[in-house]
């Protein structure tokens, strides 16, 4: 892999619910993103996207385990440094931006408060919406005379704005519609074949985070159930759960015929106090998966995945 750039170790996140509940949102999360690359987080509402990419920020600290950029600790980081390294673009493109602020004034503060560009912010700012194909005329707008998949650009424009590592888009496109959702997956690709920058791109739809994704890591209940490369997970996956998401994914061609029965991915019910997770929904679930829970192992080539019956099937455990 190239140089690390981002490291999430065992990151634990558990939430007071209402009364005595307590929420584990996350339970133990581990994560490498390499220079340049992009890893997509797939899982359904629920499993702990959002909250891994408010770890992973530094919006929140964790509850338990630890994350490093670049070698260094991210709690040791003033907010200010870290918001330089690594940046976060939300799934409402209007919440990052006042609906006060002219597009200009929105970049501009961040260039000032970040010291940059000093004295030259306005040919920055041009260039910055030249780069998330914009154009200069859209500085004078209000977030309000912007469509959505505008103002999700401007929220681009801004994280790019302080030359961040990295990137971590939550859902950055799913409140867009359908039809311009492929040019912002299309123009965060751009990006990254102009500058180097690593992305985390997080969704619900493995439609979604295959286009962008070099690496790919499932998640379910608030963990990783498989993780690897593209082609592992996406056209060998391993983990049942991995396979009932590939096949909810529409094939474009009415004439493909699905290997398999599409098994209808359901809202999770909540983790087990013993056993698998996946247990309740498991197709090929046995006496031992209600018992121990998986384990997430490298079953080869850095394909992991937390499957009793996955890993005996290619005879790791
Ligand atoms: N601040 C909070 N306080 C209490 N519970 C929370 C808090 N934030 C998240 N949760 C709970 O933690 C779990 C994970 O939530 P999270 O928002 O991370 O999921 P998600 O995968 O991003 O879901 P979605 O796809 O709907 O955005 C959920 O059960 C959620 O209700
Ligand atoms: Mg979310």
């Amino acid at each position: 892999m190239a140089t690390v750039v981002l490291r999430g170790m065992d990151l634990a996140q558990r939430y007071e619910g209402r009364g005595k509940s307590v929420v584990n949102a996350l339970r133990g999360v581990s994560l490498e993103l390499g220079e340049g690359a992009t890893l997509g987080i797939v899982g359904e509402s629920g499993c702990g996207k959002s909250t891994l990419a408010r770890l992973l920020v530094g919006l929140e600290r964790p509850s338990a385990g630890s994350a490093e950029m670049s070698g260094e600790s991210t709690s040791s980081l003033d907010g200010r440094t870290r918001a330089r390294r690594i940046q976060l673009v939300f799934q409402d493109p209007y919440s990052s931006l006042d609906p006060r602020q002219r597009v200009r004034a929105a970049l501009r503060e961040v260039l000032t408060f970040h010291h940059l560009h000093s004295g030259a912010e306005d040919q920055r700012i041009d260039e910055l919406l030249d780069m998330v194909a914009l154009g200069r005329r859209f500085a004078n707008r209000y977030p309000h005379e912007l469509s959505g998949g505008q103002a999700q650009r401007v929220a681009i424009a801004r994280a790019l704005a302080v030359e961040p590592t990295i990137v971590v888009l939550d859902e950055p496109t799913s409140a867009l519609d359908v039809s311009v959702r492929a040019e912002i997956i299309n123009l965060l690709i751009g990006i990254q074949a102009r500058i180097t920058i690593s992305y985390i791109f997080i969704s619900h739809d493995l439609s979604m985070v295959r286009h962008v994704s070099d690496t790919i890591a499932v998640m379910y209940l608030g963990r990783i159930v498989e993780s690897g490369s593209y082609d592992q997970v996406l056209d060998a996956p391993l983990h049942p759960y991995t396979v009932a998401l590939a096949q909810a994914v529409p094939v474009p061609d009415p004439t493909v015929v699905r290997p398999h029965r599409v098994t209808p991915v359901l809202t999770a019910t909540g983790p087990t106090t013993r056993g698998c997770d996946y247990q309740d929904r498991c197709p090929l679930v046995e006496p031992h998966c209600r018992d121990v829970a998986p384990s997430l192992d490298d079953v080869g080539s850095n394909h992991r995945v937390a499957c009793h019956v996955a890993k005996r099937r290619t005879t790791i455990e």
